[in-house]
């Protein structure tokens, strides 16, 4: 395998970052995972247009064009001879001696694109089955819209949720309502059949999967709202299922060991994720 690392491309087992970089320090950084099929990212664009709005948030400048990381981007899939799987994309502040303040002069960013195979079966077994989810308190900062590399709290459940037999943490905010997953956008389907998802402008990431799986729903004529949902509306839903760009739609079949509908993967999830790559660009 084979990682970029600031201008290089190195064998993985080789690729190193400073013991003094700020993302190693103070997860001073953002981050990006884009899927690749049949060797071609996904929604590059949008993962592009995140990226630039996320350093912007960190006050780091973009450090080259996005034609040029663009390039970086397809030429480690490239030399790692991806078809299916997924790019890492990170960057921080760079190397400096450790001081809480950004440093002056300004040190260049530090950039690592690595990509890896991922063989889709075994996505499609995992949705087949449905996941379960437990619910942790949302301890996050504020700034969740950011996709930055500090995802302790975000690990920290995901653990649990693991501990607990599941596969993913839903994260709840002090009025009971779900905010997100640990790395993945949540949804309910009611009773009515109406399709629930957070509004993304407060408490959540906006998810690329979630935009797209939105215009998805457009198509197939389903109902929508925009809105939060609590852990009860989530435990009386007929259906429950995550979003992300390594998830696409998966669907959750238990919520803190209790079964949600039939309790096995629903009609709605599935014809999202049927339809997914027919709308990613
Ligand atoms: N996670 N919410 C959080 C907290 C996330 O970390 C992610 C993505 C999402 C979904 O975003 P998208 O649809 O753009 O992948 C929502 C990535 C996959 C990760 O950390 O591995």
């Amino acid at each position: 395998r084979i990682a970029y690392v600031n201008g290089l491309y190195v064998p993985h087992a080789d690729a190193v970052v400073h013991v003094e970089d700020r993302g190693y320090q103070f997860a001073d950084g953002v981050y990006e995972v884009c899927e690749v099929r049949g060797g071609h990212m996904v929604d590059e664009r949008r993962h592009m247009e995140r990226l630039v709005r996320s350093l912007d948030a960190i006050h780091i400048a973009m450090p080259m064009s996005l034609a040029a990381l663009g390039f970086v981007l397809r030429e480690t899939i490239r030399r790692n001879r991806v078809r299916n799987g997924f790019v890492y994309l990170q960057i921080t502040r760079g190397v400096a001696r450790r001081d809480h303040y950004f440093p002056v002069p300004e040190v260049p960013p530090s950039i690592v694109v690595t990509a890896r195979a991922a063989d889709p079966a075994k996505g499609e077994a995992v949705a087949a089955q449905g996941i379960a989810v437990i619910t942790v308190p949302d301890n996050r900062w504020e700034r969740v819209d950011i996709k930055t590399t500090g995802l302790l709290p975000n690990v920290l459940a995901k653990e649990a949720a693991k501990q607990a037999g599941a596969r993913e943490a839903w994260f709840v905010d002090a009025s009971g309502h779900v905010t997100e997953g640990g790395s993945t956008n949540a949804w309910i389907v009611t009773g009515e059949g109406r399709l629930v998802t957070r509004p993304a402008e407060s408490g959540i990431l906006r998810g690329i999967t979630r935009t797209v799986m939105l215009e998805v729903a457009q198509k197939l004529q389903l109902r929508v709202e925009e809105r939060a949902f609590t852990v009860a509306e989530a435990l009386a839903a007929r259906e429950a299922f995550v979003t992300s760009a390594t998830n696409f739609a998966t669907p959750v079949v238990r919520i803190d060991g209790q079964a949600i509908g039939d309790g096995t993967p629903g009609p709605v999830a599935r014809a999202l994720r049927e339809n997914y790559h027919k709308s990613a660009e």
